[in-house]
């Protein structure tokens, strides 16, 4: 059942989304990103003006109710791309209770493809926790000056003004919260290959990739 599962971890920016899209597409598999589902909470407990920290349980209701209630077609929201949305998913995600709700949905997403096609599973857990069993399984990672710089290169055509120095805080945050937090931790799953993409671009990571499948 579960051999046609690749899941690639890693942390913000490290060229992962672009990456699993890319295998994709080359492999004819089903694109499962399971950052949008952390980003469709945030989103939610946003405007629903909840802080997680203060609110994790009503937090872990909102993810319960979007489980019930989960379309794909959710995840084309234009506002789950934002920095903002990004941390208050990385918030919400580092209680037990908001992961739990969410995990069967995702092992379906996983295990349950339309057409019975392979699934690419992109995410910070889905081979530590979702996918233990996955025969591929790939850590994506790079420095976090290097990922900030590419998160500053791409935010910069859409809004000159953007601040370098900000958004690498922001990224040593959101890496500090999601290395650390106590329940599935962002960490290389058993048997992951880990590839640094520091010194790479685009085309070379997937290389990387594809020379190890
Ligand atoms: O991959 P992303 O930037 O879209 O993910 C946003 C946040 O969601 C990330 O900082 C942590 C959380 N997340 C998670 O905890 N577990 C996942 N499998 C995917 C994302």
């Amino acid at each position: 059942m579960k051999q046609n599962i690749i899941t690639i971890d890693g942390p913000a920016a490290s060229g992962k989304g672009t990456l699993a899209r890319r295998l994709a597409d080359h492999l004819n598999y089903c694109y499962r990103d399971t950052g949008k589902i952390y980003r469709l909470i945030g989103l939610q407990a946003y405007q629903k003006g909840l802080t997680p920290e203060d609110n994790p349980d009503a937090v872990a209701k909102l993810a319960q109710d979007l489980a019930e209630n989960f379309d794909l077609s959710m995840m084309d929201n234009p506002e789950l791309k934002s920095d903002h949305i990004g941390q208050m998913a990385s918030r919400s995600g580092a209680f037990p209770v908001v992961r739990s709700a969410i995990l069967d949905l995702q092992r379906h997403l996983a295990l349950h493809p339309p057409y019975g096609c392979g699934v690419v599973l992109d995410g910070r857990d889905c081979g530590t926790v979702i996918c233990p069993d996955a025969p591929h399984k790939f850590f994506i990672t790079a420095d976090v000056k290097t990922r900030a710089k590419r998160r500053f290169e791409e935010l910069k055509q859409a809004d000159p003004s953007v601040d370098y120095d900000l958004i690498l805080a922001d990224m040593k945050q959101r890496d500090e919260r999601d290395f650390a937090r106590t329940t599935a931790p962002l960490r290389p799953a058993d048997g992951a290959i880990t590839i640094d993409t520091s010194a790479m671009d685009g085309d070379q990571a997937y290389q990387a990739v594809l020379d190890k499948l």
